[in-house]
């Protein structure tokens, strides 16, 4: 083999080794997020990755921006129940400084791999807000990197649309059996047009207003599609990429496989595939397609 390809071989399999260790790195936040319904870090990477391009920004700058999105609460990890139960408004003043610090640490875990030191400064300022009302720093308009200002606003609707307080928390929520998808659309009804007139409200004040405005045409177009789809039962060999899944669908020790509302890829179709075989989830799903 020539020097040229043996170059070639050990660059791709480097960059292999940098998508898996991002990978086991997200896989060990999807075990920390008990308080959700659903992914929360994968639901921000897929939705502030479409917000980025729908913005016309470069494909480098779109793989960090999903890097910091997936990886955006690893500073929570090993944080106590008490304040991962609670939403910042109802926390103590003492539980919201702690709270905060998932910023700063979520940085200082990523800024370890030197390949990583945007992705950890995006992570770092995805709590700033506009005004310079945020955190940790108070960094005001331009100062944010307009990636933290994606992941803010993608996180903000994921906390408002799927959050769950203490009371609601039990082990493998399954979620509620659907009979359709007006079903699923008219329980977020609610929620979703709350968080969307937030955001209305608060576009150029609290958000950047390009942002709001990509972010606002992605979820209108995806609940627009959604309402237009049916409700089937398939064997976990039948799906394919692309369809959206109806329920969160658990392991018997409350691994989350997949996720209600989210966008089936190959590789969660290959994980679906592998968990229904072991009998740890049921061999059909429900998805809108
Ligand atoms: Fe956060």
């Amino acid at each position: 083999m020539d020097h040229a390809r043996q170059i070639e071989i050990l660059g791709d399999k480097l960059v292999g080794s940098f998508l898996q260790t991002i990978d086991i790195l997200s896989a060990l936040l999807g075990a920390e997020e008990r308080y959700y319904a659903g992914s929360h870090c994968r639901f921000v990477a897929e939705k502030a990755e479409e917000t980025a391009r729908i913005m016309g920004l470069s494909e480098s700058d779109i793989f960090e921006i999903r890097t910091a999105a997936l990886l955006h609460d690893i500073g929570k990890i090993g944080f106590p129940d008490i304040v991962l139960a609670k939403f910042p408004a109802e926390m103590q003043p003492d539980e919201f400084r702690f709270y905060t610090g998932h910023c700063e640490l979520g940085r200082e875990i990523l800024r370890r791999h030197h390949s990583l030191a945007t992705v950890a400064e995006l992570v770092y300022q995805h709590h700033e807000r506009f005004d310079g009302s945020g955190f940790p720093r108070h960094l005001r308009g331009g100062d944010i990197h307009i990636g933290a200002m994606i992941i803010g606003v993608v996180n903000v609707y994921h906390n408002a649309m799927y959050r769950r307080s203490k009371d609601r928390y039990q082990l493998a929520d399954t979620g509620s059996s659907v009979a359709s998808v007006n079903t699923l659309v008219d329980e977020t009804r609610t929620r979703y047009s709350q968080v969307m007139h937030h955001f209305a409200r608060k576009s150029g004040v609290l958000y950047r207003p390009d942002v709001v405005d990509a972010f606002t045409s992605l979820v209108e177009t995806d609940r627009r599609r959604l309402g237009e789809k049916i409700i089937k039962r398939l064997t976990v060999n039948q799906l394919k990429p692309g369809m959206t899944l109806i329920e969160n669908y658990y392991t018997s020790y409350g691994l989350l496989v997949a996720a209600r509302d989210e966008t089936l890829s190959d590789k969660m179709i290959a994980s679906l595939v592998r968990f229904a075989e072991i009998g740890e989830i049921p061999q059909k799903v429900l998805v809108a397609d």
